[in-house]
This record gives C-alpha cells, sequence and structure tokens, in this order.
C-alpha cells in the first residue's frame, strides 16, 4: 500500500514573535508543490496559532496542530486550552505525551485522558512514546509496550482511524544527526508497536494508524529513516524552524 507520509513539525516555545511564525510558515508553505504525497502538519505554540493558520490557508498539502490540550472539561480553567476550542481555531492534530510534557508532570493518566478527550473533539492525536534509555536486555521494549497500552488500551476501536503514534526515544532527542536512531533498530521498534495496535484494536483499524519517527531528524537523515526505518512519516523539532530544508525533507519523501 503507498501511504502518505506525515511530517509534523513540533516548533516547541519557537519562533520568538508571530511574524516570524508567519514567515516561516508562508516560506513552508510556498515550497507546498514539491511535497508529492508528503503532507505537512506544523504545530506552533498557541499564541501563533491563529496566524500560521491564515499563512496555510487552503493549501491542500498542509494543516495545523498543536503541541499539547488541556486534560479536563469544562471552562473554569484559567490560563488553560481545551479541545473543541483547538477544533473550532481550525487546528485537525494536537502533540499528547510529548517527553517534555511527561518530564513536566503529565502522567500515563493525564495522557489517556487528553488522548480521548483529543478524539472525543474530533482532533487527531499524535501519541509520543519513547523509552528514556536502551539496554541489552530489550528493557525499552517494555517500556514502550507499558507506556501505549496506557493510552490506548481502553479506547474505543472506532476511534483509532484518527490516532497517530509518534515514536520518539528521548535518548534522540535534541542531539546531533548522526545521534537519531538508526533506521535498523527503528524497523524494529516499528514492528512491535503494529502489533501492539493489531492486538489492541484489530488488524484493519490498526493498520492505518501512522508510525511516526521523532529524534534529531534532519534534511539528511529524514529519507534514510522513513525509507530503511520504515515508517510513516516524522515529527521533526528544529529542522522544522528551517523552511527551505524542512520542505526539502517533505518532498524527498514524497517522492
Ligand atoms: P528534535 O526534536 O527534532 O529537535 O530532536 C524532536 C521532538 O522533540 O519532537
Amino acid at each position: 500500500m503507498i501511504r502518505t507520509r506525515l511530517i509534523v513539525a513540533n516548533w516547541k516555545m519557537n519562533p520568538a514573535t508571530p511574524d516570524e511564525a508567519h514567515m516561516i510558515a508562508k516560506d513552508i508553505r510556498k515550497r507546498a508543490r514539491s511535497f508529492g504525497r508528503s503532507r505537512i502538519v506544523i504545530c506552533p505554540p498557541f499564541l501563533f496559532l491563529e496566524g500560521v493558520s491564515h499563512a496555510i490557508a487552503r493549501a491542500r498539502k498542509m494543516a495545523l496542530g498543536a503541541q499539547d490540550v488541556f486534560v479536563g472539561a469544562g471552562a473554569a480553567h484559567t490560563g488553560e486550552i481545551g479541545p473543541d476550542m483547538l477544533k473550532k481555531s481550525g487546528a485537525k492534530y494536537v502533540i499528547i505525551g510529548h517527553s517534555e510534557k511527561r518530564a513536566a508532570g503529565d502522567t500515563d493518566d493525564i495522557v489517556k485522558t487528553k488522548l480521548l478527550g483529543a478524539l472525543l473533539a474530533g482532533l487527531s492525536p499524535i501519541l509520543c512514546i519513547g523509552e528514556a534509555v536502551r539496554n541489552d536486555h530489550g528493557d525499552h521494549y517494555k517500556e514502550i509496550r507499558r507506556e501505549l497500552l496506557a493510552a490506548i488500551e481502553k479506547l474505543p476501536k472506532k476511534l483509532a482511524k484518527k490516532l497517530i503514534i509518534a515514536y520518539e526515544p528521548v535518548w534522540a532527542i535534541g542531539k546531533s544527526e548522526k545521534d537519531a536512531m538508526q533506521p535498523a533498530a527503528l524497523r524494529e521498534m516499528a514492528i512491535f508497536i503494529r502489533k501492539i495496535l493489531h492486538d489492541v484494536f484489530g488488524k484493519a483499524n490498526a493498520d492505518s494508524v501512522p508510525i511516526l519517527y521523532g529524534g534529531s531528524v534532519t534534511k539528511g537523515n529524514g529519507e534514510s529513516i522513513v525509507k530503511d526505518g520504515n515508517v510513516d512519516g516524522l515529527l521533526v523539532g528544529r529542522e522544522s524552524l528551517h523552511a527551505e530544508s524542512f520542505a526539502d525533507l517533505a518532498a524527498e519523501i514524497g517522492k
């Protein structure tokens, strides 16, 4: 099956101003004709969602996402942004359970609740999972299994259609190009994750769930990570702020 390639830009707490955010999004958009079967999702800080939404309006191969969502319901929550608000602001995707949010206090339970809230609001959640370290006993497989099951085990099967998994080994995030995970090891992990998805959702539902890789992806290593690592796309941090190389990466992968 020829699948769409999904390339998610996680801008984190960048850039510094709304004008810069608008400009980077526009620069990526200018190159959208070259994307082939790649689809780009830009996840700016909440504050810049509206500006980026204007910059990419009507670009068929681009969409808007948020980096997080509030865990609860109701309106009396100072400083929070709920899934329905995101949806109405034009976001179609939301990153959930990023390791930086988990480090800041998002437990498995919180991640599970955010995931369900996002799905019920009609958003596509990009669920991040990833081990902190690897060892020769393969404990990272256990960790991934636990993290993934904690989030998805009780989800209604029909909601799987909207789900996206981003495998981001924490040890590979924010490093240099050569420190990204090797495609051969990634291939094994992607099979492992796919098998868990099959067990939970059944083969038909699970096969349509994209599995992305994230962690020190660059224009230099992204294509081989997707093709040799056998994943459906990428979650890109720093490199996604460089419009030209990020768009080139999308074009290469989308060929
Ligand atoms: P990086 O970040 O590409 O800068 O390593 C990825 C992420 O944290 O999602």
